[in-house]
């Protein structure tokens, strides 16, 4: 299966199949003949596939960068870590950098891909279910700061991606179940067949059921694609869709020192809090509350370390990168596969909510 993002001279193809990982470098040395590359992966990854990415560096004679296991170390030092293999491995202007691994890997090899001889091109190869749906496609890189999540970082489209779903097979359930959240979120934004096909299929696919998962994967890329064709840096208001839930989730992410909780943890309490949201606010429309009462009960939210305070999740909101000339802006579901972008929440609206959703 092949989408192509059409970004005019940044367009490039995702390529999503069972196994692809063994025609891998045929695809690049295809796609980009003559050329050098580097791999950057993280400890975990290089253990598990070592075989596979020792013939990955032998048939590209490439160099291999490995970075430390961990979003806690998606930050200033380990993006200037690359930097220093790219520049000690002599890439040039035409060299690509091929990010093997989660969200993690790939937003950080991004960030260094864009920022390396002001910019190279760099390959996403996606090993997390929340990396194939969702982080390696659109450009989105950077890394955390003490004050809050991406909050350095660029637009840098990658000029490939490949997705080989044989990665998930030594992805963690936790991991997958994080990963299945972004999935899961396209279902409220990505029109009625979306919401449809997550609603019939959302036991197949949690249970890991190949070809549902497959098409699963391909619609939430296409959905992406066809919204970063038309808003590629998120300022028509389209972009910021992609963001159901997460207004919620970082903060929820800080509160907890982006360390017990994953990403797509917080995402999916940030879906629970923005449906919430939804009906304080009569964005959802009653009579279509059941059915998405339904959905959501079918995926159980996962436990959180502590209790939360509201409050100080209403703090942590502020400070996020979301915010528009303070005010809190929020993705809000209205009808089933539909939301729309709500600049208009009051204070007390937003800490109601928490106090629902964290009595
Ligand atoms: N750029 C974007 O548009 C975008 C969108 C959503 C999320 N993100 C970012 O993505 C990150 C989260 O990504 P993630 O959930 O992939 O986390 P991650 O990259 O930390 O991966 C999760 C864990 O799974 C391990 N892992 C990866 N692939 C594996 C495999 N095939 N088998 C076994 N273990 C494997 C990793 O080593 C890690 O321990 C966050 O930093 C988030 O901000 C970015």
């Amino acid at each position: 299966m092949k989408i192509t993002v059409n970004l005019k001279e940044r367009s490039y193809d995702i390529n999503i199949e069972h196994g692809l990982r063994f025609r891998f470098t045929d695809l690049v040395k295809s796609a980009f003949p003559d050329t050098s590359f580097a791999i950057v992966t993280n400890t975990t990854i290089a253990e598990l596939y070592k075989e596979l990415i020792n013939s990955w560096s032998s048939e590209l004679d490439c160099p291999i960068h490995v970075v430390p296991d961990g979003e806690v170390y998606k930050t200033i030092e380990t993006w200037n870590g690359i930097l220093d293999f790219l520049l000690d491995s002599g890439l040039d202007r035409s060299s690509k950098v091929i990010a093997l691994g989660g969200g993690v890997v790939g937003d950080m090899t991004g960030f260094a891909a864009s920022t390396f001889l002001r910019g190279v091109g760099f390959i996403q190869v996606p090993t997390t279910l929340l990396a194939m749906v969702d982080s390696s496609v659109g450009g989105k890189t950077g890394v955390d700061h003490a004050t809050g999540k991406n909050l350095i970082g660029a637009f840098h489209q990658p000029e490939l991606v490949i997705i080989d779903t044989g990665f998930l097979d030594t992805l963690s359930d936790r991991d997958f179940l994080s990963g299945y959240a972004e999935l899961f979120k396209y279902a409220l934004i990505g029109g009625r067949d979306m919401f449809d096909f997550v609603y019939a299929n959302h036991d197949a696919m949690v249970a890991k059921e190949r070809d549902k998962l497959l098409e699963g994967i391909y619609r939430s890329v296409s959905i992406k694609a066809r919204v970063v064709e038309q808003d590629e840096h998120e300022t028509s208001g389209l972009r910021a869709l992609l963001n159901f839930g997460h207004t919620f989730a970082h903060s929820i992410e800080k509160y907890f020192n982006f360390e017990s909780v994953l990403h797509g943890e917080a995402v999916l309490w940030g879906i629970h809090c923005a449906y919430e949201m939804g009906k304080l606010t009569d964005t959802v429309s009653s009579g279509d509350c059941s059915l998405f009462e339904e959905l959501l009960s079918r995926m159980p939210l996962p436990k959180l370390p502590q209790k939360v305070d509201p409050g100080k999740i209403l703090g942590f909101m502020y400070k996020d990168k979301k915010v528009l000339s303070g005010k809190l802006r929020f993705v809000l579901p209205t009808d089933p596969g539909f939301s729309k972008v709500s600049t208009d929440i009051s204070e007390k609206q937003v800490l109601a909510t928490l106090e629902r959703v964290f009595p």
